[in-house]
């Protein structure tokens, strides 16, 4: 028997109840949750919220092929810090995730951090070039629930509609990120009034609107699973909300980002703020903001995208696009939106967590029996963003020097403590 992990006086927060209690842990489960329970580590959970853990949709873990930004330990101990316990890596690395090798390789790194749970997406076209289709069926066979070219969107109809055929067939979700890239050629922030005149091609948002209409047309053609990355702009929350009345099988998510930062911080040109999609109007937040709200859109993802400095400490036009995200969601989302800790808990863990078909972390309650991956947090700590204190081996936060509200303190995952009063124990 394993030593028996103690949350003592937590608050749980499960999609149909919130309580004070005290949940035992023992060989990697929830052993008992009621009052006045002993364990052998006791961590004091008095004012915090326990939940299941956080669940990451869209993570970039750079691992292989791009080491100096991010490994796959340095991404999984990120995580862990802020409340993740497990997370979607996005197949954009060198080799591309487009074969069972790489697949493998992803995993077992995970395994081998043994911070969080590392789910490797696969590829939905062979090195993410839109040519021709990955190999679904092998992927599907060693576990891969979800497929992207990330990064990229298939610009292809007949090659998304094919991809759409097989995700029904094989049970998986095709994840797209929505970007006609004809439309986005050199372009580096929105195309709006707000920056329109500084001389740099903006990024229109029917780049994005048109890719989300395309592909709703295509999940009525085929029925196949369809999940849209990172939306940013009001337009594309409308005819999501619109192709989930009529019952489509569709999800949606948004980043703590495009909640929480508006395109006029282009003005600075820092290339800290050059993200793809790229940031947009107030008038788009809001409506992100009611789609979190009514439902419209199922999950928070990070986009956490690491880049080495060399390489996004350059001009604007020439820095890649990304920002961190895995340390600072819950703050920023909390700070960006008012949601009860339910709906937040929601957004975080248990909707992700479906759509991912993530079996130890399946969107289920705190319950006895059930696998112990668990974020505890708080919604009222005010703290500043450092970026040197971040774990990621990158350091390209838009949100340094800024209060947030929220923290996470522990994170258990597969019923050990890795992360205690927000130090990684790992
Ligand atoms: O800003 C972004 N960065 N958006 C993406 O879709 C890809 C990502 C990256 O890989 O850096």
């Amino acid at each position: 028997m394993s030593q028996s992990l103690l949350l003592q006086n937590v608050t749980v927060v499960n999609p149909d109840a919130v309580f004070v209690s005290d949940v035992l842990i023992q060989n990697g489960r929830v052993s008992a949750i009621g009052n006045g329970l002993t364990g052998d580590i006791v961590v004091n959970g008095s004012g915090l919220y326990a939940s299941s853990g956080f669940v990451d949709l869209h993570t970039h873990l750079r691992e292989p092929g791009k080491e100096e930004a991010e490994t796959i330990e340095s991404g999984s101990r990120a995580a862990a810090l802020g409340g993740y316990t497990a997370v979607v890596a996005m197949p954009n690395t060198d080799p591309a995730q487009d074969n069972v090798a790489t697949v493998a390789f992803v995993r077992e790194q995970g395994i081998k951090a043994g911070l969080c749970e590392v789910l490797p997406s696969g590829c939905i076209t062979v090195g993410r070039l839109g040519e021709s289709l990955a190999p679904f069926d092998q992927l599907a066979k060693v576990g891969v629930t979800l497929c992207t070219d990330d990064g990229n969107g298939v610009q292809s109809e007949s090659l998304m509609q094919q991809a759409l055929v097989a995700a029904k067939k094989l049970n998986i979700t095709m994840a797209q990120h929505c970007e006609v890239s004809e439309m986005t050629i050199g372009a580096a922030m929105h195309d709006g009034e707000c920056c329109s005149h500084l001389g740099v091609p903006g990024w229109p948002a029917e780049a994005e609107v048109q890719m989300v209409l395309r592909d709703i047309e295509l999940v009525r053609r085929t029925g196949g699973r369809l999940h849209l990355l990172h939306l940013s702009t009001a337009e594309s929350v409308a005819l999501v909300r619109d192709a989930k009345k009529e019952g489509l099988p569709i999800t949606a998510e948004v980043t703590p980002h495009h909640l929480s930062l508006q395109d006029t911080l282009l003005k600075s040109f820092n290339p800290i703020f050059k993200v793809n999609p790229p940031l947009r109007t107030p008038r788009d937040i809001e409506a992100l903001k009611e789609g979190l709200a009514d439902g419209t859109i199922d999950a928070v993802a990070t986009d956490h995208a690491p880049h080495a400095g060399h390489t996004k400490e350059q001009p604007l036009d020439v820095a890649p696009p990304g920002m961190l995200g895995l340390e600072t969601a819950l703050a920023v989302v909390n700070t960006a939106v008012t949601l009860d800790v339910q709906k937040l808990a929601a957004l975080m863990s248990w909707n992700p967590a479906r759509i991912a078909r993530l079996e130890s972390h399946q969107g289920r309650p705190l319950a006895v029996g059930e696998p112990a991956n668990i974020a505890v947090w708080d919604t009222t700590s005010v703290w500043t963003v450092q970026k040197d204190a971040l774990a990621s081996k990158s350091k390209n936060t838009p949100y340094h020097g800024m209060a947030v509200r929220g923290r996470v303190h522990h994170t258990i995952f597969n019923g050990e403590l890795v992360v205690h009063e927000g130090k990684a124990l790992k």
